[in-house]
């Protein structure tokens, strides 16, 4: 039942709507397209549950990741070169830049 345990994990105060896609800087509108080429086929970026990854709405908003760790840069950067569990390590799929772009973006969730 680890999709129970992830959706559950989500509950709590509703947090407000991510920046709309309309409203994003240049900078953040690349990192949506490094998003959908490198992530979106496991994560949701609009909600909380679960499709292969967690739901990343709200990732820098809310306080911790779901393991726990802090929800700063640091970790997701982490997580991104390094990966963990079933989610694969991106180092080596992106440059420094479009990891700047996705940083960006998912700050907008
Ligand atoms: C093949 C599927 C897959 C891909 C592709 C993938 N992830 Fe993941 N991701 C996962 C899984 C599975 C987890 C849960 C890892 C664990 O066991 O802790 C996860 C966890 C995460 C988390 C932690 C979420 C939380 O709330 O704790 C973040 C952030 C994340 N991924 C971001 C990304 C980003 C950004 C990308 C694109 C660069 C990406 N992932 C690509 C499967 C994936």
């Amino acid at each position: 039942m680890a999709a129970a345990g992830l959706a559950a994990v989500g509950c709590g105060p509703k947090l407000a709507p991510s920046k709309p896609l309309n409203e994003l800087t240049p900078q953040e509108a690349h990192g949506q397209q490094v998003f959908a080429g490198h992530c979106a086929r496991c994560h949701y970026a609009d909600r909380d549950s679960g499709l292969h990854g967690p739901g990343l709405f709200g990732l820098f908003r809310r306080k911790y990741l779901r393991n726990g760790a802090p929800a700063n840069d640091d970790r997701v950067t982490d997580l991104i070169l390094h990966g963990r569990g079933m989610m694969p390590a991106m180092g080596n799929s992106m440059d420094d830049e479009q990891l700047q772009a996705l940083l960006a973006y998912l700050h907008t969730l």
